[in-house]
């Protein structure tokens, strides 16, 4: 099975962004054909610091690759070094009806947010339907929030197809529901766009404060916490199993510990989870060459495929 998922450089990954995306990716290289990229032309649809974005590129990889992408089974590489997927976005247009682009929530969103409504902001779901239908991908790992997106995507390559012939494979949406929204320190959808995330590779230190500012209900010490609508609880449980979260649920009844307890012991949950990975990432930031290389055999990798899907898709719609 092809699948393909793409994230944008936008700024420091969180655990969100690895619970809801990097994870399942993880999982998935193991059995199927995974195609993996940093998302850089999306960073310019909305509030991104261009200033930062070259570096935000490169840290991405390295983030990707210390998390657990492994180049050896996965084709790992940054959007912008294929080009060909911006003449199929300007293809794909034409298959795009307005109304399409305008039920987007996540464009209705982030410009209610005060994001400018640029022409990238609202056709983003245009590149996105590109990323995926260049690649002839089944499946595409995602969070809750990009479903939409995927519906599009399969809207334009069904009216493409239906004028053309089975030209795009129709991909479908895979979310893990268990995961499917990670809450963020106020209770919200973790975001960076609402500045409420726990960044995956923080300091020791500053991820004990991080942790210590979620924000929990004020039940006195010495009384049982509510284990159910907390979000210390919540974050927790992504790090445990059944087991585990059954023995944390019966912590937090018994009164014995209070909230501040619960956070150090998610610090700890977080800072173990990612000591591999960790190690891993100081690596690979001394040697930013063999970073460099293995994006740049991802991408020949994935100009090949790109240029021969590419030559089906000109011949079909006319374009010498
Ligand atoms: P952000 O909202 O922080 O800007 P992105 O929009 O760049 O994150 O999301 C990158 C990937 O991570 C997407 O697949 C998205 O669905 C997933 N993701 C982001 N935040 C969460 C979250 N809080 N819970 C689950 N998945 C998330
Ligand atoms: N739009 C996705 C996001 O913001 C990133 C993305 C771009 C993507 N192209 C993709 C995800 C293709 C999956 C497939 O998270």
């Amino acid at each position: 099975m092809r699948v393909l998922s793409g994230i944008q450089p936008s700024g420091k990954l969180h655990i969100g962004n690895y619970f809801g995306a990097i994870a399942q990716m993880l999982k998935l290289q193991e059995e199927n054909e995974l195609f993996a990229f940093i998302a850089n032309y999306h960073a310019l649809s909305g509030g991104a610091d261009l200033a930062q974005l070259k570096n935000n590129t490169f840290e991405v990889a390295v983030d990707f690759l210390s998390l657990g992408i492994d180049p050896q089974k996965t084709c790992f590489w940054v959007q912008s070094h294929v080009k060909e997927v911006l003449e199929l976005y300007w293809i794909l247009s034409r298959y795009t009806p307005v109304g399409l682009l305008e039920r987007a929530h996540s464009y209705k969103d982030k410009t209610a947010k005060g994001i400018s409504p640029s022409h990238a902001l609202f056709s983003y779901p245009v590149l996105m339907a590109a990323d995926i239908l260049l690649f002839d991908a089944q499946k595409v790992p995602v969070g809750k929030d990009q479903i939409q997106h995927l519906e599009m995507t399969r809207d334009i390559a069904i009216k493409f197809n239906n004028e053309h012939g089975e030209i795009f494979t129709i991909p479908e949406a895979y979310v893990e529901e268990s995961v499917a929204t990670v809450p963020g320190i106020d209770g919200a959808k973790m975001s960076k766009s609402y500045g409420n995330t726990i960044e995956i590779f923080m300091e020791e230190k500053a991820l004990q404060k991080r942790c210590n500012k979620i924000v929990t209900d004020s039940t006195p010490m010495g009384e049982a916490l509510d284990h159910e609508n907390c979000n210390v609880f919540a974050i927790c449980s992504l790090f445990l199993d059944e087991e585990q979260k059954c023995e944390l649920a019966q912590r937090y009844r018994s009164g014995k510990e209070g909230y501040g307890h619960f956070k150090k012991y998610l610090k700890s949950l977080i800072w173990e989870h990612f000591e591999e990975a960790r190690q891993k990432r100081a690596q690979y930031m001394e040697n930013p060459d063999t970073v460099y290389e293995i994006l740049e055999e991802g991408a020949a990798k994935a100009r090949k495929i790109a240029s021969a899907k590419m030559e089906i898709v000109r011949e079909a719609v006319g374009i010498i």
